[in-house]
Formats: C-alpha cells, sequence, structure tokens
C-alpha cells in the first residue's frame, strides 16, 4: 500500500526535509582533503540534533552511524571511520533525519580537491539524471516513467544504473511502498498519486551496474573497482508538479 500524505504529515516532513538539507549544507563546506569520513558523519550528526531531529539511518537494521560516506567505488552505505578524503577522491554523502516521527532523506556526490574530468562527468551526470527523471514526477504519471528518464539518460552517456538499490516511498518510515528502480519502462508501474512522497535516488556506476558487498556487511562497491556517485532527493507528488522537500531555502 502507498500512503498519502495528510497536510499535516506533509509539514512535518517538510521539516525533516530541511533538516536533512541543513546537515548536508553543513557537510558539503567541509568536504576537503584530509578531512575524515567519521568528522563529516559528526558535521551531519550535530546538525540533525541542534535541530531537534534524529539521525534516521543510525541502528537503522543495525547501521552504525547517522551519515552514509561512500568514496570512489564505494557505492552506497559506506560507514564513516578514521580514513582521511584524499585529493582527487569522489565522495558520496547520504543523510536522513527524523522530525516528529517522519523522515527525509538525501543524498549528493561531491569532488575532493581536483578530480579528473571523467570523475565530475560521472557526478553532474548522476545528478542530472534524478531531474530528467523527476521532470515526470506528477499525479497520474507512471513511476516507470521516471525509471525510465533515469536510465535513457544515464546510457546516453555511457554510464550504468545500479540495479540492486533502488529509490523508495517514504513517510513515517524510511522505506515505505513503492519500490522505485532507477531501470524501467516508460508508460509501467503503479500511477502517482498527489500527496504521494518518494525518494527518488540514481546510483550511477563509470563501468559495470554490477555491485557486491563488502564483509563490514553495509558497504556496496562496484564489481570492477570504478568510480560510482549517488544523487537523492526526497520529493512530494502535486496535482501538475513535484516539490523537493529535502531544501532549504
Ligand atoms: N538513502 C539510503 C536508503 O534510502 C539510506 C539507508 S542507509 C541505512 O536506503 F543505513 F540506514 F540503512
Ligand atoms: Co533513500
Amino acid at each position: 500500500m502507498i500512503t498519502i500524505k495528510s497536510e499535516r504529515e506533509l509539514d512535518l516532513m517538510r521539516m525533516a526535509g530541511k533538516i536533512t538539507a541543513l546537515a548536508h549544507q553543513g557537510v558539503a563546506k567541509n568536504i576537503r582533503p584530509g578531512i575524515t569520513t567519521q568528522e563529516l558523519n559528526d558535521i551531519a550528526e550535530d546538525i540533525i540534533r541542534s535541530n531537534d531531529g534524529i539521525p534516521a539511518f543510525l541502528n537503522y537494521m543495525g547501521y552504525p552511524a547517522s551519515a552514509c560516506i561512500s568514496v570512489n567505488e564505494e557505492v552506497v552505505h559506506g560507514i564513516p571511520s578514521e580514513r582521511r578524503l584524499q585529493d582527487g577522491d569522489i565522495v558520496s554523502v547520504d543523510i536522513g533525519a527524523i522530525y516528529k516521527g517522519y523522515v527525509g532523506d538525501a543524498a549528493n556526490t561531491y569532488p575532493v580537491g581536483n578530480v579528473s574530468e571523467e570523475a565530475q562527468r560521472l557526478i553532474d551526470v548522476t545528478k542530472e539524471s534524478f531531474w530528467q527523471g523527476v521532470k515526470h514526477a506528477k499525479a497520474g504519471a507512471r513511476l516507470g516513467d521516471i525509471s525510465h528518464a533515469i536510465q535513457t539518460y544515464v546510457e546516453k552517456n555511457g554510464f550504468a544504473v545500479v540495479r540492486d538499490y533502488v529509490g523508495h516511498g517514504i513517510g513515517a518510515a524510511m522505506h515505505e511502498s513503492p519500490s522505485i528502480p532507477n531501470y524501467g519502462v516508460a508508460g509501467r508501474g503503479v500511477v502517482l498519486r498527489e500527496n504521494m512522497t518518494l525518494a527518488i535516488e540514481p546510483m550511477v556506476n563509470q563501468g559495470t551496474y554490477e555491485v557486491k558487498v563488502l564483509e563490514d556487511q553495509w558497504t556496496a562497491v562496484t564489481l570492477d573497482g570504478k568510480l560510482s556517485a549517488h544523487y537523492e532527493h526526497t520529493l512530494l507528488i502535486k496535482a501538475d508538479t513535484y516539490e523537493i522537500l529535502t531544501i532549504s531555502d
């Protein structure tokens, strides 16, 4: 069942989204060679808590941190550590915040110092694939319209969409129905309705779409060791458009 949110719930989700966005801003301005991924995690957690939020990922299915920080060939769910970012790395940061029981979820990928042209292109294509997908987000559209637009844009640019992880409905739980693959067929899938809330999150690989999970049981990496990028927002479906919830002005 796909939940339809009330206006009261949407206001709480806007607040959860705003806290998520503030945490991202704080992390983004601290990304530089030499900082550890644990330090970035702590910046995110401090901002979430000082805005009356709760880190949504911490202890979720046993996840041990507040942010997922995935470097280079790490696709998603990288666990913060004493690892220091280096010039030329790309780093994906995924953060969720709960406010009064409602969840915001967003991710972005950043260059560290000077990165290769190809790494920057991967970051740019991943982000743009999200915007190409959500162009189709409005009541009456089909989920497959979004999935198909993301896949088409990514593959046209010579990259691959990850299959093993997908976007999701979101609300009182971080993962609600439906699953939202970043690949699919236009005109297929569930019909979107006003006041559904969705987390759309393309994960894009430079080489093969195949991934594997490391022995830590969390970190997903590309099978070929090539780079991966991630971009995500929580959004609200409206009658004729959408509203991004994980932004702050
Ligand atoms: N954005 C990720 C997702 O939608 C965050 C989950 S990480 C976890 O699945 F650690 F909390 F599981
Ligand atoms: Co998500």
